[in-house]
This record gives structure tokens, sequence and C-alpha cells, in this order.
């Protein structure tokens, strides 16, 4: 750990910029952060451990199965060692391994592994760079929360011009300490609560009440406020999303384990209610599976679920910004509308949803904020971009200040 306190994990992958990481690691000791380096096989072509291990002050990691380091800090361990892990050079194999969950060394088992936030400083060739598979890869880890810095544009190593070129390290020291600087950020010292996903209602042991929600709104939003700075608290109802780095993660099944979880997390500054939580449970959830009666009509007496939204907006403990979504079929402005003011929420987020409209499930959204004073309509786009629009508008309104 360094002066800052604060530690960086850098993983040098091998590329011919992995040069420029030497600096790097110099340029972030400067800055009082401690440095721990790992070193990819390829990545060991280019620079020697030596260096690295000099300049870092540390013990420089290159293998996975090497014992001795898993007697003194095991992979995971040292996945979580550092506040902030960097990746550069992050080579077209780095970044397609950690885009499709590959971990067969121990650079790309230690970016499975880490609960820290991830930036990666992208450096290769313009055709590997341009590649549709890079690009992919490259959309999937900014939807998964992986931060970006680079790469710029430029000569490159093997003659050819265009995007490519490792940041330079000056550049990724000011990402690192933006990522970081959570301090900086416009929502540090916050603290947000966000809801997300659907609740699942149990019948008996094997069969619930549930709804389409995906959770990937809610999961963005909390994505985004963390990146802004807020310490951030996600509920979540059962989803199949990995939760955004440096985001407290909390998984419950049902409405009422949903409140319970929310009131648990206040106080907070901040609430974001995006889950989808369901309006009702069964009366009664049997303890047995339940069985057909002879040819009988089943029915199944429903009894309505706590408004966690309204319970948070009410709350002795209420935060200074509480948003609700509104998920509805038709008469999207006026129900939004009437729901902001029954709820006693400050913001709702409206979408619509049903025959064509695909807000639950899809990667898009096209939403209306509503406040008080009046409702914006935002144009649709991903739901990673309506959360840091979100982000941004919360950033404004608790501290007059664009996130
Ligand atoms: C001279 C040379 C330069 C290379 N430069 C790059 C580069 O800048 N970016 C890149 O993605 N791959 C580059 N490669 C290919 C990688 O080294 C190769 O894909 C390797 O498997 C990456 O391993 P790693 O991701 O574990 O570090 C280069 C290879 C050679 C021989």
């Amino acid at each position: 750990m360094g002066s800052s306190g604060k530690s960086v994990l850098l993983i040098i992958g091998g590329g011919i910029s992995a040069y420029k990481s030497l600096e790097l690691i110099r340029r972030l000791k400067d800055r009082g952060l401690g440095v721990r380096v790992i070193l990819t096989s390829a990545g060991s072509q280019f620079v020697t451990a030596l260096s690295a291990g000099s300049l870092s002050g540390n013990k420089v990691y290159q293998d996975l199965f090497d014992l001795t380091d898993e007697s003194e800090m095991g992979h995971i361990v040292l996945s979580r060692s550092a506040d902030l892990i960097v990746v550069a050079p992050a080579t077209a194999d780095l970044m397609a391994k950690l885009a499709n969950g590959i971990a067969n060394d121990l650079a790309s088992t230690t970016l499975l592994a880490t609960d820290k936030p991830v930036l990666l400083a992208p450096a290769m060739n313009v055709r590997m760079w341009t590649h549709p598979a890079t690009r992919r890869n490259a959309a999937t880890l900014a939807a998964d929360n992986i931060y970006f810095v680079g790469p710029n544009d430029g000569d490159m190593a093997c003659g050819e011009y265009g995007p490519g070129r490792m940041a330079e390290p000056d550049e990724i020291v000011v990402a690192v300490e933006r990522v970081l600087g959570a301090e900086r950020g416009v929502l540090h010292g916050l603290k947000a609560l966000v809801t997300a996903g659907p609740t699942h209602e149990p019948l008996d042991p094997v069969r619930y009440l549930a709804n389409r929600s995906s959770g990937k709104q809610g999961y963005a939003i909390a994505g985004a406020l963390r990146q802004a700075g807020a310490e951030t608290i996600l509920v979540s109802g059962p989803v199949e999303i990995a939760p955004p780095p440096g985001v407290k993660w909390i998984r419950v099944e049902t409405a009422r384990q949903m409140l319970a979880a929310c009131e648990a997390a206040l106080p907070a500054d901040i609430a974001v209610c995006a889950a989808a939580v369901a309006d009702w449970r069964p009366e009664m959830a049997a303890n047995a599976k339940l069985k057909k009666q002879g040819g009988a009509a089943a029915s199944i007496g429903l009894t309505e679920n706590p408004d966690i939204l309204a319970t948070i907006a009410r709350h002795a403990s209420r935060p200074s910004l509480v948003i609700g979504f509104a998920a509805e079929t038709d008469d999207l402005i006026s129900n939004a509308t009437a729901k902001r003011v029954r709820k006693g929420c400050d913001w709702i987020v409206a979408n619509t949803v049903g025959a064509g409209y695909e807000a639950m499930g899809g990667d898009n959204n096209r939403v209306h904020l509503i406040k008080e004073g009046g409702t914006e309509a935002w144009p649709e786009m991903s739901k990673v971009d309506v959360a840091r629009r979100l982000a941004v508008r919360i950033g404004e309104k608790l501290n007059g200040r664009a996130a």
C-alpha cells in the first residue's frame, strides 16, 4: 500500500507497449499508490519481472500454479488485495478472455475472481482493435462495467496508423485516479440504495409467482451510481447478472425479504427502486408440493405485498432523493405521474412495457423522467446510458454538479 493508502494491481499483457507500463509503475508510485504486478507469460517476452519488481518494490506474480505464492497469497486473495486492477497493455487476448469468462492463467483468473473495479488500457494493432470480435468483446466489457482508458489514434509499432495505441502513462494515471476517486466522483460521500430484478413469491417448494424483469436496468443504475462515487447497495431479486464492481450486493427472493433488506440498508441519501416487486403473493405458501386434485380447478388466493417504494418514501430515515420506476402498458405519463404522488417519491422513471416495447428483458429502454416540475422525454438508448444519464441528474440534484 502506498502513502495514499490505496493500491493498484497492474497486469502487464504481451504487447510492445508493455515498456510503457514500467513507466506507469513509477507514475503510480509517484502518486502515492502501492503497486503489485502480474506479468503474463507473453508480457515477460517484452519486459522482465526483474524490472517490474524493482520499480514496484514488490514481488512480481507470474504463475497461477506457483505453490509458494498460493501459500503466501492465493490468486483469490491477490485479486482482491488492491483497490483497483489495471490491465496495461490490455491485449486483444486478455479482453477476449475477460469478456467470455475464460480463466486459464494467473492474469485471467485474477480478473475473473476479483470484486474490485477493473480498468483496461487496450493496446493492439488497428485491425485487431477494429475486428468485429474485439468490438463485441469491448461492448460486453463496457456493459459489465469494466472501465476503459484509450486506446488512442496514432502511429503504431507495427507500422500502421489508427486506433490501437495504448494510452500514455499519464493518461492512465488520470483514469486510475478517476476510478479510485470514486473520491472525487460527484456522488462521493453519499450512500445509494438500488433495488433490481423481479421478486419470486412462493406457492409451494417448487412453484412461484414472478414477472419478466431482467434486472438489467437496476444493475446498470447501481453501476453508474458507484462509478459516480456513491457507496452503493444493490438489493436484487433473482436474476442471472453479476453485480457491478465495488457494489455491495444483497440477494433476496420475495418482496418481504426485499423490504427487510432495504430497511436494513437505510439510512441512505439516494434510493432508486427499479425492482419489479410483485404486487401480490399467494396467501399461503404450501410446505409440500401441491398436487392435482382429480380434475378439480385449482385457485390461488392472493394477498398484497408491502409497497417497498412507498415505505422508503415515507420512512423515518427517508433518503433525500427517492426515485421509483413505473412500467405501464397504457397511459404511461398520466399513470406514472399519479404514481409519483401516490407513492410519495421525488421522481419516477416511466417506461412502456408490453406489445412492441422491450423494456423488460431488453438491452434498450425509452423512458420519461417525471418530476414535480415536469417531464423529460429521453430518446431510446441502452440501459447503461439511461443509468449514466440518471446518475448525472442525481448529481445535479444533490450536488448541483454533473456526475
Ligand atoms: C512482437 C509482438 C507484439 C505483439 N503486440 C501485441 C499488442 O500490442 N496487442 C495485442 O493484443 N497482442 C499483441 N501481440 C500478441 C500477443 O502477445 C498474444 O496474443 C499473446 O497470446 C497475448 O498474451 P496475454 O494476453 O496473456 O498477454 C504481440 C505479439 C508479438 C509477437
